[in-house]
């Protein structure tokens, strides 16, 4: 494969937001059998976020990202060409969450639509948001990573229910104008672990009827251990190979942004890839799996640290299977943004 273009697609700012309800491994404790100790230990998840106001849902996290967004980038939502939504947890099945996102925000020029590539869902958003400002044709383009989990998840089910947290993360791409931005992706998506990450019914496979809620299958189903096993190979694998045909290194790379679904996993992606820990990104500790919120949410975390220059890669993993790496330039000060 040819090494793509240098790009002109880049971030130019990152808001996240997190409900206020925090749901600790001790509620956990009271709702199923399972303990902090094993929690802690199993996964390095302490506490999630959980959405637990009436008539709220997915959209509405992620507008509150993208209002905050906008207000520190000083960019109005009629300003807004394009609006891409990396979610599982849609509003409603149709129609799509971006549009719903659109009228919650006021972009009124814009259009939109979801991309539904589970954990990976931000990367996925992030490559296709990037190939729309590239074409020159659009400036303004927001890419959002949010997911209300807890509206999936079985609290019956203590190999899942102790995972998933609710978040968003939204960021604005822009034309880059400093020459940093995105410079290389590896996107993947082979459908060959669909059946050990899925939410069974629901779709036109296994429309919902009496029988799909009874037998629980509205909620998400993981066989954990593919899962892990095949997670640390793909990320592993796609860091490497963006790594290698970019002809850099560890010691170039500033940060590396993975997925957050367990400790253990991201242990073992920066283990076999030799990279320091203290260059990777972890937040999974307090708010859990937010599925396709994690990476964004871990940049914005980090934003304040953030330089221009800086080599970055992003990497996830999740149902499909899904997976791959993004590797890119940070393009501004993140010590000088000032957030209200
Ligand atoms: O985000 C996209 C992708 N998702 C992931 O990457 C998640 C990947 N998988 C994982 O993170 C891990 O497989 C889990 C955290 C889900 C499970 O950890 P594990 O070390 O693979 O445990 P296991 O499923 O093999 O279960 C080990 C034992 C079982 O008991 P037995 O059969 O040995 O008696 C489980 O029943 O732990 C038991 N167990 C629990 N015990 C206490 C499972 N969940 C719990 C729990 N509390 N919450």
């Amino acid at each position: 494969m040819t090494l793509m273009a240098r790009t002109s697609a880049k971030i130019a700012g990152i808001q996240g937001y997190v409900p206020e309800y925090v749901l600790t491994n001790a509620e956990l404790e009271q709702m199923v059998e399972t303990s902090d100790e094993w929690i802690t230990s199993r996964t390095g998840i302490q506490e999630r976020r959980i959405l637990k106001e009436d008539g709220k849902a997915t959209s509405d996290m992620a507008a509150e990202a993208v209002k905050g967004l906008l207000a520190k980038t000083n960019i109005k939502p009629e300003d807004i060409d394009l609006t891409i939504c990396g979610t599982v947890t849609p509003d409603t099945v149709f129609p799509d969450t971006a549009n719903t996102i659109n009228s919650k925000i006021g972009a009124s020029n814009a259009w939109g639509f979801d991309i539904n590539a589970a954990c990976s869902g931000f990367l996925y958003a992030l490559s296709t948001g990037a190939r729309f400002v590239e074409s020159g044709k659009y400036k303004k383009v927001l890419v959002i990573g949010v997911d209300m989990m807890s509206s999936i998840v079985d609290y019956q089910d203590r190999a899942t229910c102790i995972l998933f947290g609710d978040g968003a993360g939204a960021v604005l791409l822009e034309p880059s104008d400093n020459g940093f931005g995105i410079v290389d992706e590896i996107m993947r998506g082979d459908g060959q672990g669909r059946d050990y990450l899925i939410m069974k019914a629901g779709g036109s496979l296994n429309p919902p009827s009496a029988e799909t809620v009874a037998r629980r299958e509205h909620f998400v189903h993981q066989e954990g251990k593919p899962v892990f096993k095949a997670a640390v190979k793909g990320m592993t694998d796609a860091v490497r190979l963006i790594m290698e045909r970019n002809d850099i290194t560890n010691d170039d790379v500033s940060w590396l942004v993975p997925h957050q679904a367990n400790k253990r996993i991201i242990s073992s992606v920066s283990n076999a890839l030799d990279f320091p820990l203290a260059k990777v990104m972890m937040n999974i500790e307090r708010y859990g799996n937010t599925t396709a919120a994690t990476i964004p949410l871990c940049l914005w975390e980090w934003e304040s640290k953030l330089q221009p220059g800086d080599k970055i890669i992003l990497t996830a993993f999740g149902g499909g299977f899904t997976w791959g790496a993004i590797y890119l330039e940070w393009s501004y000060d993140g010590a000088l943004v000032v957030n209200s």
